[in-house]
């Protein structure tokens, strides 16, 4: 499951998602044996909140699964206080001796990576990956040197059409559209993302233009000052406590130290752990924006794997990005796309640059 342990840093420490639309995808009872993809590890522990039978979370990136392995130690032996203030979200200065004290608790090859990683766990692990880094170090210092003004503005909005009035004529200008034009590019993505396991297909026309169409969605969809991605992204942290991913939030905190669930942490290729499954041995698949890494071949290839180890009446739901990968893409229908609900998720995920796809699997 582990490997050396020689590899790049993290990329993801917090989440980039709303998990919310898993779960309402997904429909987790307590008789599932989920399929998830790890990322930060946030996903995973909010499927864990609805306390399914297994969970396997699969990451081809050792240290993202280290992450969710310190995370889960961390819910499971932190009280909710201490667990914000190890993360990063509130202040403390003895983050080292609470990773100290939980050392014990997770394996020795992840234990062994933090340890290499020290500075990382000593300013909140929430905050140090390197995509994190990206928002922490860069987006929120420049557009609050831009745009304090505009941004203070909108983040105290408590009504959308007082804040998409502010969005449209205070801050959607020329310098705007320029900066996420520019900010938004081919280039930048491969600039933060780094690493040559992704490929990184794209079929929108234009990012900028699709980053801008989705920013101007969110603004007049979903109040900037409850988001926690649009208040990570634009702010680099967690202003409050009701505004932080689904799985920190405290009654989520408190369902996943209840939850009996099995998590195995599994670190591999996904198409290949599934190629080691049973037929029909699967009832939820929660995939992320996994397509965001993998050519077309590759995500035919794991449409088949979906199918097989899936059972008849199975759930699949994923996160498109900028590769538009449709779920009815393979060869036959053998997965009914759920339009309704996959819609739906586009409209409300407050991560708002995914679109989604959200599938059963028919019968064989
Ligand atoms: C694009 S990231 C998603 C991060 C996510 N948005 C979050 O908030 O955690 C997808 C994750 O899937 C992993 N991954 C991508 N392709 C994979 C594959 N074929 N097998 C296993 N892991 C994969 C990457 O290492 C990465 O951690």
């Amino acid at each position: 499951m582990h490997s050396n342990g020689k590899e790049k840093w993290i990329l993801y420490s917090t989440s980039d998602e709303d998990n919310t639309s898993e779960l309402r995808a997904l429909n987790i009872n307590p008789d599932d044996r989920v399929i998830s993809v790890t990322g930060s590890g946030c996903r995973t522990l909010s499927l864990l909140t609805q306390n399914p039978r297994s969970v396997v979370s699969v990451d081809y990136s050792p240290g993202q699964n280290y992450l969710l392995e310190l995370k889960l130690a961390a819910i499971r032996a932190l009280s909710y206080d201490e667990l914000l203030a190890f993360f990063g979200v509130d202040e403390c200065k003895t983050r080292w001796k609470i990773f100290e004290s939980l050392q014990a608790k997770i394996s020795p090859e992840a234990a062994a990576y933090f340890r290499r990683h020290r500075p990382a766990i000593e300013n909140g692990i929430l905050f140090s990956g390197r995509h994190e880094r990206f928002y922490v170090r860069l987006v929120a210092p420049m557009v609050h040197l831009l745009f304090g003004r505009q941004l203070k503005k909108i983040f105290s909005c408590s009504s959308i059409e007082e804040q998409e009035k502010i969005y449209k004529e205070e801050l959607d200008g020329r310098l705007w559209r320029w900066l996420i034009r520019n900010g938004f590019s081919e280039r930048t993505l491969r600039l933060i993302l780094n690493d040559d396991k992704y490929h990184i297909e794209i079929d929108v026309p234009s990012i900028g233009d699709y980053m801008l169409e989705r920013l101007n969605h969110t603004f007049s969809h979903h109040l900037a000052k409850d988001n926690h991605w649009v208040s990570f992204m634009f702010n680099g942290r967690y202003p409050n406590r009701t505004c932080l991913p689904h799985f920190l939030l405290y009654e989520n905190y408190d369902a996943i130290r209840r939850a009996t669930t099995t998590v195995t942490p599994f670190t591999g290729n996904l198409i290949h752990y599934l190629q080691t499954l049973p037929d029909h041995s699967v009832d939820k698949f929660s995939l992320s924006d996994v397509t965001s890494c993998i050519n077309k071949e590759e995500f035919n290839a794991l449409l088949d794997e979906v199918y097989r180890t899936g059972r008849a009446g199975a759930s699949v739901c994923y996160r498109n990005f900028l590769a538009k990968y449709s779920v009815t893409s393979g060869s036959d229908a053998r997965m009914r796309r759920e339009d309704a609900v996959s819609s739906a998720l586009d409209r409300d995920d407050l991560a708002f640059v995914y679109s989604f796809e959200v599938a059963t699997i028919a019968a064989s």
